[in-house]
């Protein structure tokens, strides 16, 4: 298991090319099962969990084909993918392929609208809270599905196609939002979504439908109205700029001081963390490549943030803005309301010297004069760069162990960080 040695206290400076969002590349890469036409995605990022994805679709019938390295590319050039579901041979997604990735579960909307039928293992367990996949199958069923369980199994049958419908989510629930996005794109008839996501992620896969004829209005507003469509074709998209991403390189600047450029990032894309990081003492600036990022001398102010569905400040930032206030001048508290548990890295920060103390949602973070390196273990995708981020600041080395984790949904971060001044190393085994 590769691991990642890092010594800190080494400012960052120069540019950080931000990659696609894996959060918008995994559902459009699922909503090409909508078609049988090629949809071309631009922009691509190299992440395991395209790849995980890459053999789930593989398993119901899908190629894809990856366009090689142009002439003048650079090393972080997003890749486009070409993928196409002419025939799918199986509507059975297995346990073994669902359980590697809780996303992959989605593919059940387009497997039923499209081919009346679709049986997808429950995801099964998950280091961040149950989250449970009940408002995708409330949504489906609105639709006229008939769901049923069977030996850990979905089994969703539409024999004559969904119908549209109003689908009123309990709670904002971005999963719940694509999957009612894609199953609806090609019900007969009208669905109305309230109290649906907002995340940018959601309006990128909805703008891609609409490039493949669906009628999608209100998509990145909590009420979306869908006219269902008989077919979908082909189209090409560019998916849209990883804002948590952006916001993971905001904060190691903002943690080591020094002075960052993050280019291709879309500042509307994270107001709110943009603004946490501004009331914490940070210098942000708007550019015509993107988004600056600096500290300079100043010590950080602490914060006090509550997570929320877009457009407030994103649960999957929670675990890097711990890691910086880890060193602010005075005590912060942070509030999760998204997921239960997902504090995993509390005691891996503790390890580094942070001062955390939890009590129910809420985590008081007292900042310390100075973090000290220590080996580590990362636990999920954010948790663990969270501790990347306390590692940059710490004195000596830290080990960051099991980064299989940072590697579902972080480009070739190392490379990047180590381009920008960081002494940080990927040590494989
Ligand atoms: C997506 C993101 C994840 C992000 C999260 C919240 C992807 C691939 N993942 O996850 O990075 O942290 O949004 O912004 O895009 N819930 C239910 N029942 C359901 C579905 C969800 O109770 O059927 C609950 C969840 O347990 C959670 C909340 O709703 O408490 C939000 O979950 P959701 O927005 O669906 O998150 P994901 O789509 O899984």
């Amino acid at each position: 298991m590769d691991r990642i040695r890092i010594v800190g206290g080494r400012p960052l400076s120069g540019t950080i090319p931000i990659s696609g969002a894996k959060n918008a590349t995994l559902p459009l890469m699922i909503a090409s099962l909508l078609t049988e036409g090629t949809l071309i995605l631009d922009n691509v990022p190299r992440l395991a969990d395209v790849i995980t994805l890459q053999r789930i679709l593989a398993n119901h019938g899908v190629d894809i084909m990856l366009s090689g390295k142009r002439a003048g590319d650079s090393a972080y050039q997003g890749q486009t993918m070409h993928i196409s579901a002419a025939r799918i041979v199986d509507t059975t997604a297995p346990y073994e392929l669902v359980s590697k990735m809780r996303a992959s579960f989605w593919v059940i909307a387009p497997l039923i609208a499209r081919m009346g039928e679709a049986r997808v293992s429950l995801p099964g367990g998950c280091a961040i809270g149950t989250r449970p996949v009940d408002l995708l199958i409330m949504a489906l069923e609105r639709l006229g599905a008939k769901i049923e369980i069977d030996g850990g199994y979905v089994v969703a049958r539409a024999p004559n196609g969904l119908k549209g419908n109003e689908i009123v989510f309990p709670k904002v629930t971005v999963s719940g939002t694509h999957t009612a996005l894609m199953a609806a794109s090609l019900a007969h008839g009208t669905t109305v979504i309230e109290n649906a996501a907002r995340e940018p992620e959601i309006k990128d896969v909805a703008d891609c439908l609409n490039k493949m004829g669906a009628k999608i209005s209100g998509a990145g507003q909590s009420r979306i109205v869908i006219e269902g469509v008989s077919k979908l074709s082909g189209a090409r998209h560019s998916v849209l700029p990883d804002r948590i991403e952006t916001g993971t390189y905001a904060m190691a600047v903002a943690m080591t001081g020094g002075d960052l450029t993050l280019a291709g990032a879309r500042p509307e894309l994270l107001q709110s963390a943009l603004d946490v990081l501004v009331q914490a003492g940070v210098e942000v600036q708007s550019t015509n490549v993107g988004l600056r990022v600096a500290r300079n001398g100043h010590g950080l102010a602490p914060v006090n943030v509550t997570t929320q569905p877009f457009p407030g400040f994103p649960t999957d930032l929670q675990a890097q803005l711990m890691a910086l206030m880890t060193r602010a001048n005075g005590t912060s508290h942070i509030t999760e309301t998204i997921f239960e548990n997902r504090f995993m890295h509390v005691q891996e920060l503790a390890r580094l010297g942070a001062h955390i103390h939890l009590d129910g949602e809420t985590a008081t973070i007292e900042g310390v004069d100075k973090l000290k390196g220590a080996p580590v273990m990362a636990t999920d995708l954010r948790a663990s760069v969270s501790l990347v981020i306390a590692a940059l600041a710490a004195e000596g080395e830290t080990m960051v162990n099991r980064v299989y984790h940072l590697d579902r949904g972080f480009e070739r971060l190392e490379d990047k960080l180590a381009a920008c001044g960081a002494e940080i190393a990927r040590i494989s085994s």
